[in-house]
């Protein structure tokens, strides 16, 4: 047996890519160590969102790059989305690096272990836009191990945003096969996973690049709805204007199908939405949110919102302030303008805003967050909902169950029971900002 460490950063899709190479690696007799000094591979999993994940990824691999100096004998590699911008550039900056792997080409994985097993230095990043269906079918998926199971449903992304990377980094949007994707989930399920989260940049795309059927995400969720066993189903991300009624029709009739929609904003002002090449003004997404709150009852809708774009003047920043309370979002994610190389926005120097100013506007969101955060989950209280539960701890002497309503929140529970993995309905006794507490019923 030989040990492998992964630290992956970034987001789900690159979450879901470490499970896939760790299933590769699992045929070369790797298995995953949790601590980086037990394992014969390193490997770094990258994101390139902001300036400030690229530079994690680089003061990461220090400490490794330190030990391979000290002759420790390690092969290092570094993957994901910094990998695929910056290719050959990596080892420049980071000479101790075995292997390049850029998010295009996860599965040349094994031909890369043999080569960096025979001395050899690998630089795989070439842009394939390929879809992983013609190739290396028999490698199995390592899942961490847990009650939900992601499956990307989509790769990459052609929106262009003017300030965003991934289209850069993960290539143009290409659709998995349905069946492909219909086989992991069933896998999931028999391995015991609750829990299906299918995933993509734009979900609502799904499908549209299929040149001989027509098959989208409204009957993939049918499809998925259809498997047997109690399970759970949602679906992230949602671009605003192309969620459609069947969508949502088919969301609200499918029983597993659970009320949750992501759907970023990323700016409450219409003129800030344009210069971010957003497809939608702030009344076209005030309509559509108020379109799923009508018809579906307690749905959660969230968000994410950018903090000191390019230009944003003082007006338009309160224009995010107030589009959280108008919209009654219930939870966003908030980040502050970083410019991205290659990226439109990047290109205007001249309006970007000062430090000290973002930084602000972004604690105040922040705060509008919070503040909008409790207020949803105080409507919850005195109800009675059925959570997934998904941990069992000890916290400060007594047993805690941890788990999600179908809505997304998460309830605390006191419990002596490990019930992780099972459905369990509760009375909501309290809320908080980040959750809400709850008893056994
Ligand atoms: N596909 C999703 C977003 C994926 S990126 C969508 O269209 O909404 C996740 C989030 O990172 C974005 O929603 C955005 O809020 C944030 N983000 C992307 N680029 C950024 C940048 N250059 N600076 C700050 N935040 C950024
Ligand atoms: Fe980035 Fe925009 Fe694509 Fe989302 S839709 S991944 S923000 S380019
Ligand atoms: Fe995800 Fe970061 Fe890449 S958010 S797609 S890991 S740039």
């Amino acid at each position: 047996m030989k040990h492998v460490y992964i630290d992956t950063m970034g987001c789900q899709m690159n979450k879901s890519d470490t499970e896939r190479m760790l299933g590769m690696l699992s045929h070369f007799d790797y298995v995953e160590v949790k601590n980086p000094e037990e394992a014969d591979l390193l490997m770094i999993n990258t994101c390139s969102i902001r300036q400030l994940s690229e530079d994690k990824a680089f003061s990461a691999i220090g400490t490794w790059g330190k030990w391979k100096k000290e002759g420790k004998d390690i092969k290092i590699g570094f993957c994901g989305c910094v990998a695929q911008q910056k290719a050959e550039e990596i080892f420049k900056r980071a000479p101790y690096v075995d292997f390049v792997l850029g998010t295009h080409k996860i599965y040349s994985l094994p031909e890369i272990i043999k080569k960096i097993n025979a001395g050899e230095r690998v630089c795989e990043c070439t842009e394939t836009n390929a879809t992983e269906d013609n190739l290396a079918k028999e490698y199995n998926i390592e899942r961490v191990k847990g009650v939900n199971a992601w499956i990307p449903i989509t790769e990459g992304c052609n929106n262009f945003c003017t300030y965003c990377i991934v289209p850069y980094t993960r290539g143009r949007e290409r659709s998995r096969m349905p069946e492909i994707i219909i086989k992991e989930a069933q896998d999931a399920l028999n391995a015991g996973f609750k829990e299906i989260t299918l995933l993509g940049q734009n979900v609502d795309s799904y499908g549209k690049d299929f040149k001989d059927r027509n098959y989208r995400l409204a009957q993939l969720l049918r499809d998925l709805n259809a498997l047997e066993g109690k399970f759970r189903i949602r679906f992230v991300t949602s671009y605003p204007t192309d969620i459609t009624d069947e969508l949502i029709e088919t969301a609200i009739e499918l029983d597993k199908v659970c009320e949750y929609y992501h759907i970023p904003m990323q700016s409450g002002s219409s003129e800030v939405l344009k210069a971010m090449n957003r497809r939608y003004d702030r009344e076209t997404y005030a309509k559509i949110v108020q379109k799923i709150r009508k018809m579906v009852p307690d749905v959660t809708i969230t968000s994410d919102f950018i903090a000191g774009f390019p230009g944003e003047t003082e007006e338009q920043f309160e224009e995010t302030l107030t589009a959280i309370d108008e919209f009654e979002l219930d939870y966003s994610n908030v980040a502050a303008y970083s410019p991205r190389e290659k990226t439109v926005a990047a290109k205007w120097v001249d309006k970007y805003i000062p430090e000290d100013i973002k930084d602000k506007r972004f604690q105040r969101l922040n705060d509008k967050v919070k503040e909008n955060c409790l207020k949803s989950n105080k409507k919850y209280v005195g109800r009675e909902m059925e959570i997934l539960v998904e941990s069992f701890y000890n916290h400060k002497g007594k047993n805690i169950i941890t788990g999600k309503t179908r809505n997304n929140k998460t309830v605390h529970v006191p419990c002596d029971k490990d019930l992780t993995g099972e459905f369990v309905n509760v009375k909501i006794s309290g809320a908080k900002t980040w959750y809400l507490q709850g008893e056994l019923i």
